[in-house]
């Protein structure tokens, strides 16, 4: 009988994906091992060798189990950070990179900012000013305009407005006769859709004046994306 224990002990270190049919003490379904036959009733070592193998399977399928649900999970994972690092959106531009003004002019404008720090998404548009929203979420949208009126007592008037498909969201307004300089800051988070267009107006009558220090910025993340 050691012998068969022995095969039997052997069997169950090496084998790797066989099926056992082993259905307990007294079970209809044949022995996997021809020799055992009826042992296990009278020998207690093989009756022991049964009982592992029993266990062995046990923990197969538990491990196979665990193991596809952790697949699973890894998977959907994956998948979810894929999204996140595709809808990444960050724009942040400024209007000029020399001393120059914009405006005033008779009729509202888009203010198209000319340097890009950084358009992650490639939602932002250097020829038309406009921020076309690449994925829907909430963003953080900001806007600080800056004049100079060239010296005091000249009429300043550093005013923008945020415009979200063309309708004011907010608007700056810094107008008088008494400095030389203002400027002026805006920051919303607001829902929006993917398509939706955010721009900046400028005002009739309204100037903004940048150079290399970049007094003019505007900026959009994606905060939460959907
Ligand atoms: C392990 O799980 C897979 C997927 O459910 C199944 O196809 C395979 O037969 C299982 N293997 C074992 C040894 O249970």
């Amino acid at each position: 009988m050691r012998a068969i224990v022995l095969m039997c002990l052997l069997h169950a270190a090496i084998a790797i994906e066989p099926t056992y049919p082993w259905n307990g003490i007294g079970g209809q379904t044949p022995s996997p091992f021809p020799n055992t036959g009826g042992a296990c009733a009278t020998d207690e070592g093989s009756c022991r060798c049964c009982v592992m193998l029993k266990e062995i399977n046990r923990l197969r399928t538990y491990f196979n189990t665990t193991m596809n649900n952790l697949e699973k999970e890894y998977s959907q994972t994956a998948q979810s950070l894929d999204n996140i690092e595709a809808s990444y959106t960050a724009v942040s531009v400024a209007l000029f990179n020399e001393f120059k003004c914009l405006g005033p002019n008779p009729y509202n404008t888009i203010v198209i900012y000319k340097h890009v720090f950084i358009n992650l998404g490639n939602g932002y548009s250097v020829d038309t000013g406009i921020f076309t929203v690449p994925r829907s979420g909430v963003y953080s949208l900001a806007l600080t305009v800056y004049s100079d009126s060239g010296s005091p007592g000249s009429k300043l008037a550093a005013c923008a407005g945020l415009l979200l498909n063309g309708q004011l969201v907010a608007a700056t307004r810094e107008i008088n006769m008494e400095d030389q300089e203002d400027s002026a800051t805006i920051v919303v988070a607001l829902h929006l859709t993917a398509g939706d267009k955010v721009a900046v107006n400028l005002p009739i009558g309204c100037f903004l004046c940048d150079d290399s220090s970049h007094y003019n910025t505007f900026s959009a993340f994606l905060l939460y994306p959907e």
